[in-house]
């Protein structure tokens, strides 16, 4: 080309990186890859491989293995072999190891930008600026908290193996994501990457062989959903920690669900990118392209509905379609793209199949006058307007570089769009009025709220969704308890049945009025109710006496619960100091009713008086506990290195449903009710059978405590039925159940249908009246969810 022909196009020559490096190792492997377990390199015993190309070109770059059975056995056991001695190094000896590795990756950075740009298609700037830099960064700063696990975690211990499968939009640092802290707390680890992108996994296998780490601690093994699947299966790993689809995560939780396994899960969004009028448009434009064509739309936290306040909206969707008309598609490796290629052909035929449904239900799509190269697997970045907010590409998450737009009139309407989703992992707010952004930040549900920036990442914060975006959290401290476990946990005993209500000899059922006027009704909404079957099932003493009667709840006695504790959920931006006093006085008058309390459960448990007392005196304690902690357990700022603050704001999961356990009835109630509510949930609990009566009453309690009607609901009857219909309803967010193995795994299992929050104890009972047993900041933690919210400051 011409000096005097490239003024006349103004057109920019490409600048490509050399894959030279890349190349080289490619070859040294021939390009044929094998395993990596127990620090050796083996062939897989399924005898398969896979091939992973280069979506740029289509072209072939290596065959890995396709893992199977066989093979996720070998790594797991290799795993477990290692796990003792990497525990007894200690965390100091962990930090070296990882530093070492941290070092490595910063030396070879290249090449591990080359290779994942080659392997995913993604563009050079990306992988050598953002993703290789961050990768290094995980690893920096979760050896320092190898380093420090001993001082700030000192009552936690490592869970043991660790299975981890990654996604391949960003490979390696979805690896980094997901090692480093389960390598800082003491676990060994078995990694599957994705089987589109597993070059750099192999390439990191090699960096852990260099620096001497010893066998087994890190497996990597590569394969597909299959070899996943046998991951999740397999009974020797104590957790699974995934990012992927919403599909493939609640497969994996109701494989999960029937086990003990830990698990989190990190699945997809379609988060909003909020503008309002007072915003600085060009900043927002440049904040669109990195929101939905960083990593060609591929984010799972992508900002792809764009949400316009009305008076704007025309103006910005013109700077925004000029600005997609000097964005540049091509090579990956060349360092003048803006936006490389999809993937694979797969995922590019479900972006197409996505565009089209949006044309044709009658959205009005606006791509550039480029033409996308045509030998790669290339989509042109594009824009929806005219879009309804029910349609498909409003809701679903179309994984590519499509952006869906619509407006709004008033903050308020922009929340309920925003929120009008059933995912919740990020959103981003553009406006120049600080108060307007730190107004709506809270009323987002969302993990990760961006103010006037977006797609910021940092080993020090922590990431993950409400609602069916997952849950879990990656990064920061709030990180690291997804790997490790309570040492007092082990002290728990396995259930003693003999606690069990037998269903036969008390539930005598009788319709309509109850004979006894002595029958318990339910607390909802700050009222008492009857039940809604008018069936009411007589409370029978330890030697089978009749003491009373409580109500038997149905599904509708939760459905009005539920709705009760949805309409109090103003407790929730109640202050912190607000909710103290109120606990505080409940315990205040709970004091006043101590020897009628009392009486109570020694009428139910035939036990002493003074014995009794035990119980309603630790319950004092225990509610005054968690006033304190009220305002106590509070949030942080963590130390990212940009300039801003990232706010981690503990937020309540919203409505909680808690089966309350049945050893101690009354100090159960308020041990697990009390946390929930000081943290501002709203809940509905169903106490105990043991001795049900003896929290019914409480009612009188909260009455008189100014506890916002709603906030606490009571429900008695049978606990398989009335949990199980807690467990299905959709507007549960999160649920505790204290009770028997197998309820705790149906627990698990039905809560899949929309990712709720669970806590359950696998029929384990802790001694409610020990406090290092009921650990309140665990009880804290389990009622709690981090947002992260990035406040940009200064220059
Ligand atoms: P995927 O969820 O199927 O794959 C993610 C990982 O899970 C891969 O390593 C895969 O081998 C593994 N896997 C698949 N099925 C499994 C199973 N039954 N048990 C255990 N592991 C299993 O994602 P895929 O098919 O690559 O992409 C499909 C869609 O998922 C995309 O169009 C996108 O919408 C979404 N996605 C979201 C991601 C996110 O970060 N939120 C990442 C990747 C995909
Ligand atoms: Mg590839």
């Amino acid at each position: 080309m011409s000096v005097a022909s490239i003024f006349e196009t103004m057109e920019y020559g490409p600048a490509p990186e050399s894959k030279e490096v890349a190349e080289k190792w490619l070859k040294e492997h021939k390009p044929h890859f094998k395993q990596f377990i127990n620090g050796k390199w083996v062939e897989p015993k399924s005898k398969k491989y896979m091939t992973s190309n280069n979506p740029c070109t289509q072209k072939k770059l290596a065959s890995v293995p396709l893992s199977n059975k066989a093979d996720v056995n070998e790594a797991v056991k290799a795993a477990d072999k290692a796990l003792k001695g990497w525990v007894k190094l200690g965390g100091h000896g962990r930090a070296r190891y990882m530093y070492a590795i941290a070092r490595q990756i910063q030396k070879h950075a290249r090449l591990f930008a080359v290779l994942e740009s080659m392997d995913n298609g993604k563009p050079i700037r990306e992988t050598r600026d953002i993703d290789i830099p961050l990768v290094a960064r995980h690893f920096y700063h979760h050896a320092g908290w190898a380093q420090l696990q001993s001082e700030r975690l000192p009552e936690y211990k490592e869970i043991g193996v660790v299975g981890q499968i990654i996604p391949w939009n960003f490979p390696m640092l979805m690896l980094s994501w997901k090692i480093a802290p389960a390598m800082a707390m003491g676990n060994t680890v078995v990694l599957k990457p994705a089987e589109f992108t597993s070059l750099t996994a192999l390439l990191f296998a090699e960096i852990c062989e260099q620096v001497g780490l010893p066998e087994g601690v890190v497996n990597i093994i590569t394969g597909d959903g299959v070899t996943g699947a046998a991951m999740v299966d397999h009974p020797g790993i104590g957790k699974i920690a995934f990012t992927g689809s919403t599909e493939v995560g609640r497969i994996i939780r109701k494989a999960t669900a029937k086990t003990e396994k830990k698990l989190s899960l990190e699945l997809g969004g379609k988060s909003p990118f909020i503008v309002f009028e007072d915003a600085d448009l060009d900043s927002v434009v440049e904040g669109v392209v990195d929101a939905i064509w960083f990593n060609q739309g591929q984010v799972c936290c992508a900002g792809s509905r764009l949400l316009v306040q009305e008076s704007i909206a025309e103006k910005l969707y013109r700077k925004i379609r000029s600005r997609m008309e000097k964005l540049r598609i091509g090579n990956a490796l060349d360092k003048g793209i803006d936006i490389g290629a999809i993937v694979a052909p797969v995922q590019l035929k479900t972006i197409e199949d996505l565009v089209q449904k949006g044309v044709d239900e009658g959205a009005e799509l606006w791509q550039p006058s480029w033409e996308c190269p045509s030998d790669g697997c290339f989509y042109p970045p594009s824009l929806f307007t005219n879009v309804s907010p029910a349609s498909v590409i409003a809701q679903e998450e179309i994984f590519g570089p499509v952006l869906v737009a619509m407006s709004f009139r008033t903050p308020d309407e922009a929340v309920k769009l925003a929120n009008n989703t059933r995912y919740g992992l990020a959103a981003s707010l553009w406006t120049e009025n600080i108060n307007l952004a730190l107004d709506i930040a809270p009323k987002v549900k969302a993990g990760t709220v961006w103010i006037n920036c977006t797609n910021m990442f940092d080993a020090a914060s922590g990431f993950g969704g409400y609602r069916e975006s997952g849950f879990g959290r990656e990064g920061g401290i709030e990180g690291l308890y997804e790997y490790v476990k309570l040492r007092v946990e082990e002290e728990f005993k396995p259930e003693n049945k003999a606690n069990r209500v037998d269903e036969k000899s008390t539930s005598q059922r009788q319709s309509g009025i109850p004979k006894i006027d002595k029958t318990a009704k339910f607390f909802i909404g700050g009222k008492q109710k009857r039940p809604d079957g008018g069936y009411t099932k007589n409370v029978l003493d330890v030697r089978g006496s009749v003491i009373g009667q409580v109500g038997e709840g149905n599904r509708k006695d939760i459905r009005n619960a539920v709705e009760a504790a949805h309409a109090a959920s103003k407790w929730a931006s109640t202050t912190a100091h607000n909710r103290a006093q109120v606990l505080y006085y409940i315990a205040e008058n709970l004091e006043i009713r101590a020897s009628e309390f009392a009486d109570r459960l020694s009428a139910a448990l035939s036990q002493s008086t003074k014995k009794s007392m035990l119980e309603v005196n630790a319950s004092i304690d225990r509610i005054f506990t968690y006033a304190a902690f009220a305002d106590k357990y509070d949030s942080h700022v963590h130390a990212t290195p940009f300039r801003n603050v990232t706010l981690a704001m503990k937020e309540p999961l919203g409505v909680m449903g808690i089966i309350c356990p049945n050893d101690a009835p009354l100090l159960g109630f308020v041990s697990t009710v009390m946390p929930a509510v000081a943290m501002g949930n709203s809940v509905v609990a169903i106490s105990s059978e043991t001795a049900p009566l003896s929290v019914t009453d409480l009612y009188q309690v909260f009455e008189t405590s100014d506890v916002p009607g709603g906030v606490i609901n009571i429900i008695t009857g049978d606990k398989e039925s009335l949990t199980e219909a807690l467990a299905n309803h959709d507007d549960v967010d999160g649920l505790w159940y204290f009770g028997s193995k197998e309820g705790s795994l149906k627990v698990q299992y039905a809560a899949a249908e929309n990712m709720k929050r669970t806590w359950v104890n696998f029929g384990k009972t802790r001694d409610w009246f020990d406090p290092k047993h009921v650990n309140a900041e665990v009880f804290l933690r389990n009622a709690t969810q981090v947002k992260n919210i990035w406040v940009p400051y200064g220059e």
